[in-house]
């Protein structure tokens, strides 16, 4: 057996099993067992709930963590561990290290079924803590989202719905057989190397995958992520002629049913029309409120295939593949989802976390050149707003970033959406006002795309220049030195983005700068920069101010 196999860990929430499972493994294989629960009840003399009542849940994780660490110092053991033991992690690095963490999923109908039946059936035993709460199963569903992507670090998941105890524990060991013969470069595949970040807002939790030839473990990080059922896959007619059969290949190959729906390309697309058309496809598929929806291509295949999630069947669960560098950095996180009205942009939508996002880096080299260097300006934004670090690293490596060397691209890409997503998870709903520093050089970007339609520049193309105007704002009230103001604008050229326009009146850019004021009631929420990497909100900015810099973008 390989050398890493040298325990086994078996993990997942309450009522999975766990604990019979790992006894019957350890019985069959002929090992030791333990379940970290059990033991910590033997050493302190008290039942866990008292523990947690008595001496606090950080006095339980102590030991916890204690009981592990001892357990990790033996051999051919298999132990069960508590569920919350893994988000830990200290417990995750060391289990990982020591053997091989297999993970027991259910459905929370199950899990609170199960549940049931054991307090009746021993019920001189205490009811556990989360069937004394008014509605079980929904909490259940919570804390069970919250932990998903910790257990999604597992090496194997076993779904256990409809599964004997005896059925599951064959399972553990094929499993375990099956890694002991991969290679450990194959093996790393399983492991978290690839997550980029977590987001963990209050509503749900999800890894974003962020690497080259991702696309390969869509169905392997999906079944971890408690997924299964019928995967519609969501697409327009550019991204699914490219990637659509090797897609639905994949998922097939990982034991999904797959549909495939096809929009379109552009942004007329994102609307009403197309949403229902959807919701047609998916009726006449009978598709149901535990199958997925899969938003594979760009921002407006994300927050179209997003929106349809959110509002059939009141909820979907879905996994946004994201192939434009704009959807990897920006759309794919966050939960933001719409259509857009013959009125406004993206006036109907709603905040619909995804379960998953996984964005492999190798789909950017088909992206036509254009809209990738319009995502870059939302990768420069970024940096520009909260690290500094990290436009250093633009600056010192714009020709391999440029042309997409595998392992800097996948650095920054990565980097990008973990600053988005730590924006987000602070502010999902942008009541807070944190979130509102990832609108830096949009105001002026909303004006120039407004006065041309939306018809001359990219969205991309249209922040850049409104990021330099935002600098130049920001000297101009005396935040920032003019060095910062050109620093940001040699970079933003160096992309090969634009840093001004021409043939505009400056009126009609206001015009839909003023109009967003009105609806509001308020004064425009400027983003500047007092510092690279260091944004600040500005609602005092006089309006000659603006003309003036307006005026210099102008300037052939
Ligand atoms: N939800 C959010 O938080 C958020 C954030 C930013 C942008 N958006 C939305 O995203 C949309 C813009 O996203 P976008 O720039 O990705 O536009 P897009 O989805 O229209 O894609 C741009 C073009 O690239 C093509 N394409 C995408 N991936 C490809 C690939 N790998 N190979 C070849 N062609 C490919 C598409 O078919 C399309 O023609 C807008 O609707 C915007 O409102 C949403
Ligand atoms: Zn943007």
């Amino acid at each position: 057996m390989d050398r890493r196999i040298t325990n086994l860990i078996i993990t997942g929430f309450s009522g999975t099993g766990k604990s019979l499972v790992a006894m019957e493994v350890a019985l069959r294989l002929n090992w030791n067992f333990i379940d970290t629960d059990d033991e910590i009840v033997k050493q302190t003399g008290k039942p866990i709930a008292e523990i947690f009542r008595q001496d606090g849940e950080d006095k339980f994780r102590e030991l916890e963590r204690e009981t592990i660490r001892k357990a990790c110092q033996r051999r051919q053991i298999v132990i069960a561990i508590g569920g919350g033991a893994i988000v830990d992690p200290q417990n995750y690095e060391l289990l990982a290290k020591t053997g091989l963490i297999v993970c027991l999923e259910a459905k929370p109908e199950t899990i609170y079924e199960r549940l049931f039946r054991e307090a009746a059936s021993s019920p001189d035993r205490e009811v556990r803590p989360l069937l004394a709460v008014d509605n079980p199963l929904e909490r259940i569903r919570q804390l069970k989202a919250s932990r998903q992507p910790y257990y999604a670090k597992a090496d194997w998941t076993i779904h256990t719905d409809g599964l004997s105890v005896g059925e599951v524990a064959e399972e553990v060991i094929r499993a375990s057989r099956l890694l002991s013969r991969t290679d450990s470069s194959q093996l790393s595949a399983f492991s978290d190397k690839d997550i980029a970040c977590v987001v963990e807002t209050k509503t749900q939790s999800y890894p974003v995958f962020v690497g080259q030839g991702l696309l390969d473990k869509l169905g392997e990080k999906m079944k971890k992520t408690a997924l299964s059922g019928t995967a519609t896959i969501i697409s327009d007619e550019n991204v699914l002629s490219l990637y659509g059969s090797r897609v639905e290949g994949i998922l097939k190959d990982a034991g999904f049913a797959v549909n495939s729906f096809v929009v379109p390309p552009g942004e007329e697309t994102k609307s009403m029309d197309y949403a229902i058309k959807i919701y047609d496809f998916l009726v006449e598929h009978r598709a149901e409120r535990d199958d997925i929806i899969i938003a594979l291509g760009g921002g407006m295949v994300g927050d179209l295939a997003g929106f349809v999630a959110a509002t059939f069947l009141r909820g979907m669960p879905w996994v946004q593949v994201p192939t434009s560098l704009v959807a990897m950095v920006d759309a794919s996180v966050g939960g933001k989802v719409g259509v857009n009205h013959p009125e406004g942009k993206n006036l109907i939508g709603a905040f619909y976390q995804p379960n998953l996002v996984l964005a492999d880096c190798q789909t950017l080299t088909t992206l036509p050149q254009r809209e990738l260097t319009s995502g870059w300006a939302e990768v420069i934004k970024h940096g520009m707003i909260l690290d500094e670090e990290f436009v250093q690293f633009l600056e010192g490596n714009v020709n391999r970033l440029t042309k997409l060397e595998p392992e800097l691209l996948t650095r920054a890409i990565a980097r990008s959406a973990a600053i988005k997503a730590q924006v987000v998870s602070q502010d999902e709903k942008e009541r807070e006002g944190k979130r509102t520093i990832l609108n830096y050089g949009h105001t002026i970007a909303h004006g120039l795309e407004a006065a041309t339609q939306y018809k001359r520049f990219l969205h991309g193309e249209a922040v850049a220049i409104g990021m330099v105007g935002a600098t130049k704002l920001s000297q101009r009230l005396s935040l920032l030195p003019s060095a910062a103001v050109e620093r940001q604008q040699a970079l933003l050229q160096k992309f090969g983005l634009p840093t001004g326009f021409s043939g505009l009146d400056l009126t009609e850019i206001t015009r839909p700068m003023e109009l967003d004021k009105k609806t509001k009631g308020k004064a425009i929420r400027w983003v500047l920069l007092q510092d690279i990497g260091k944004a600040v909100i500005r609602s005092d900015v006089p309006q000659q101010e603006v003309l003036a810099v307006l005026q210099e973008l102008a300037e052939p």
